[in-house]
C-alpha cells in the first residue's frame, strides 16, 4: 500500500533538475528490492557525532525503541559540525537512489533547495494531522516546515546561536564579571584584559568551515538589529551598506582576539578551551552548552547573548524528513512520530543544549539554561541562520563562507564587505 503511495507521488514530481530525474529513475529498482524486506532496520543520518550531539540522538534513539523494541537502529551519522561533510555524502547517496530511512536537516530554505525541490521528500502532512503538531509547535516554525503549502519536516529542536559562553571562574581570576547582559564594547575591554594576560579572549575552531560564519551572522545581528539583519535575505537591507560595513570592522576586530591555532580546531575544540580556561569566551550556538552537559561542567560555565545581540534570537532548527523511497518506510514513519513527542524532546534538549520545539512543555522540565533560552525564544523576535542553512539558498550560504575564510587570511574589511556584496547581488536576493 505504501509503496503504491510513493511511486504515485514518484510520478508526480517535477523533472525539474538531474537531482529530480536521478530520484525517479534509480529509486523504483531500490524500491523492488526493499519489497521483500521485514522491516527490522531503521536506518537515521544525521551529522550528529560529537558530544553533546551524540548523546542527544541516543536519546531519540531511546524514544523510537520504546515505540519499536525489535528494530535495529543503523546510525549513519557523518561527523563535521553543521553538516560539515555530512550534507555531501547524503546528496551523493538521494542522488543515487539510496536514502536513509530518515535524516536530519534544518527548515526553511536548506529543506526546500536540497530536498524538497529535487523531489526527495514525502509529504508529511498526514502524520502532522495525526499528532496534532500544529496545535504544538510554534507558527513560525510550522510555516519554516511547510513548502508550497506542504508539510516536509518534524522539528525536534530549537538552537539559539547567539550565545557567547565563557569560564566564570577563569573570568574572575582576571577580573572579569559578565552580567545579565554584555554589550559590543564591554565585550571588547574585557577582551583587551584578557589579551594582555597572554590569554586567547575569544576561542574560534574554524576547521569545519561554518564557524567563522557563524561569529559573522553573530556580529551581523548585534550591529543591524532584528529588522536589519531579517533584510540581509531578503534584500531589503544593502549588503554595500554603512550597517554592513560596521559589521564588518566589528568582525575583523573580533578575530583579533581570536587562538592561533583556529584551523586545527572545531567548534567543540574551541568550547573545551573555554570549559578548560584556556579562553575567555567562545561564540556558538547553543550545542556547545551541551557538551557542557554532557561532561558534567555546565555549572563552570556562563552564557549571555552574543555581545551587543541581546533581544534577537537567532533560531537554528532542527529536524528529521521522510524520503521518497525510504527502505524502511513504516519504521520511518514510527521514528518521526516518536522524535515529534513531548517526552523525547524534553529527554533530548539539555544533552543537546537546545529546547523542545513543542511548546506544551513546562519550563521547570527544562535545566537553568534551557529557560533561559526558552524565555528569550518567547519574547525575541526569532533570526533565521545562514551558517545553518535556514537564511538563504545554499549558493549565497557558500559564497558567504567562502568570504569569511578570506577574510580570516586577508583581515581586510572593506575587500569582505566587497566579496559580500558581490555574492548577494548574484544572490539576485527578493527577486525570482
Ligand atoms: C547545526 C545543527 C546543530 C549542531 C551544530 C554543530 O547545524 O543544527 O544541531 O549539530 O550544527 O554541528
Amino acid at each position: 500500500m505504501k509503496f503504491l503511495e510513493t511511486r504515485t507521488n514518484r510520478r508526480t514530481l517535477t523533472l525539474g533538475s538531474a537531482a529530480a530525474f536521478a530520484a525517479v529513475t534509480v529509486i523504483p529498482g531500490v524500491k523492488i528490492a526493499a519489497q521483500g524486506e521485514a522491516e527490522d532496520r531503521l536506518e537515521v543520518f544525521s551529522w550528529w557525532t560529537a558530544g553533546s550531539e551524540a548523546a542527544g540522538l541516543e536519546k531519540l534513539f531511546d524514544a523510537f525503541r520504546e515505540a519499536a523494541p525489535d528494530v535495529e537502529i543503523i546510525n549513519a551519522a557523518v561527523a563535521g559540525g553543521a553538516g560539515a561533510n555530512a550534507q555531501a555524502a547524503l546528496q551523493t547517496r538521494l542522488a543515487g537512489g539510496d536514502p536513509p530511512d530518515s535524516w536530519q536537516s534544518h527548515l526553511a530554505a536548506e529543506l526546500k533547495a536540497r530536498y524538497v525541490e529535487p523531489g526527495y521528500c514525502e509529504a508529511i502532512d498526514d502524520l502532522w494531522e495525526e499528532e496534532g503538531w500544529a496545535d504544538v509547535i510554534p507558527e513560525g516554525l510550522v510555516d519554516q516546515s511547510t513548502i508550497d503549502g506542504v508539510r516536509y519536516i518534524i522539528p525536534v529542536g530549537v538552537h539559539r546561536g547567539n550565545v557567547m559562553f565563557f569560564n566564570k571562574e577563569f573570568l574572575a581570576e582576571h577580573g572579569i564579571e559578565v552580567g545579565e547582559t554584555l554589550s559590543i564594547d564591554e565585550f571588547f575591554a574585557a577582551a583587551d584584559t584578557l589579551k594582555e594576560a597572554g590569554v586567547p579572549a575569544l576561542a574560534l575552531g574554524s576547521k569545519d568551515g561554518f564557524e567563522t560564519p557563524h561569529l559573522f551572522e553573530n556580529v551581523l545581528a548585534a550591529r543591524l538589529g532584528a529588522e536589519a539583519y531579517n533584510g540581509l535575505w531578503d534584500g531589503t537591507t544593502a549588503w554595500d551598506g554603512d550597517e554592513v560595513k560596521a559589521a564588518c570592522e566589528d568582525m575583523v576586530k573580533f578575530l583579533g582576539y581570536v587562538n592561533d591555532d583556529h584551523p586545527a580546531l572545531t567548534w567543540d575544540g574551541a568550547m573545551q578551551m573555554v570549559m578548560d580556561g584556556t579562553a575567555g569566551f567562545t561564540s556558538m550556538g547553543d550545542w556547545a552548552y551541551g557538551n557542557a552537559v554532557v561532561a558534567g561542567v555546565e555549572d563552570k560555565i556562563g552564557y549571555v547573548a552574543h555581545a551587543g545581540s541581546a533581544g534577537t534570537y537567532i533560531v537554528v532548527v532542527d529536524g528529521f524528513v521522510l524520503p521518497v523511497g525510504a527502505p524502511h518506510p513504516n519504521n520511518a514513519r514510527t521514528w518521526l512520530k516518536a522524535v515529534g513527542g513531548a517526552d523525547a524532546q524534553v529527554a533530548f534538549a539539555p544533552d543537546k543544549g537546545c529546547i523542545p520545539a513543542r511548546t506544551d512543555i513546562d519550563a521547570s522540565q527544562l535545566n537553568e539554561y534551557g529557560q533561559w533560552s526558552a524565555k528569550d525564544f518567547a519574547a525575541d523576535p526569532s533570526l533565521p541562520s545562514n551558517a545553518h542553512g535556514a537564511a538563504a539558498a545554499p549558493k549565497f550560504q557558500a559564497a558567504i563562507s567562502e568570504a569569511c575564510v578570506n577574510l580570516l587570511v586577508s583581515m581586510d574589511a572593506a575587500a569582505f564587505q566587497m566579496e559580500l556584496a558581490d555574492a548577494a547581488s548574484a544572490a539576485n536576493l527578493g527577486g525570482e
